[in-house]
């Protein structure tokens, strides 16, 4: 079995051990959470949802910026959602909600969420396929799928890897942000 080091330096699911490391705020050079928030084009009373949160840098920024709305996040590890809960909760963060999600479908009603957003998290989904076409259900129309990737994450996608699997799926090109290592692709449900 792959010891928890090799799997923080190759492909696949980035373990829960090193979660620490997502929380370096070093991480601002490349997306800070304040240059997301404008990217995901929030409203107060939007339902937002963070797939792989991980122990959720981005988070609680996100659901401050909905105080009417829920940003409900859903991740494959439960150790990474207790971090972030935990984490939240000390800032008294608390129009979030958690789902442990089983890797191939989601219990949420279909229309449901105006934003959908994962950084640093596709490349690692294994039926990404099936998550596409349950973001497509679950997403209400015209919403945002906001996709952000960064160097150095072994299981970065490219911009056209991107593209090819979201367009396949219904959805249409909205906007780009930054650059070929590090940037944000915004996919509308049409
Ligand atoms: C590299 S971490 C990024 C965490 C966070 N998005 C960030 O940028 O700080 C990837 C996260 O995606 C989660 N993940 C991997 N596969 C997943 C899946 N199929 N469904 C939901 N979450 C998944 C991992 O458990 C991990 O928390």
């Amino acid at each position: 079995m792959n010891s928890v080091f090799d799997r923080f330096a190759k492909k696949g699911v980035f373990p829960y051990q090193f979660a620490f490391t997502l929380l370096i705020p070093l991480r601002n050079l490349f997306l800070s959470p304040k240059k997301l928030i404008q990217r995901l084009e929030l409203k107060e009373n939007y339902n937002v949802l963070e797939i792989g949160p991980g122990p959720g840098y981005f988070s609680a920024k996100v659901a401050k910026s909905i105080p009417h709305g829920i940003l409900t996040l859903t991740d494959i590890q439960k150790e990474m959602l207790d971090i972030a809960k935990k984490r939240l909760s000390k800032k008294n963060i608390f129009n979030v909600e958690y789902h442990l999600c089983n890797g191939i479908d989601f219990p949420f009603e279909s229309n449901k969420f105006d934003v959908i957003y994962m950084v640093t998290v596709l490349g690692e989904i294994e039926n990404k396929q099936q998550y596409v076409k349950e973001f497509y259900r679950i997403m209400c129309p015209n919403g945002n799928l906001s996709i952000s990737e960064q160097a150095g994450d072994p299981d970065k996608m490219s911009i056209d890897e991107i593209k090819n699997l979201l367009l396949d799926s219904g959805f249409e090109f909205d906007k780009f942000y930054g650059t070929e290592n590090n940037f944000t692709i915004n996919f509308r449900k049409k």
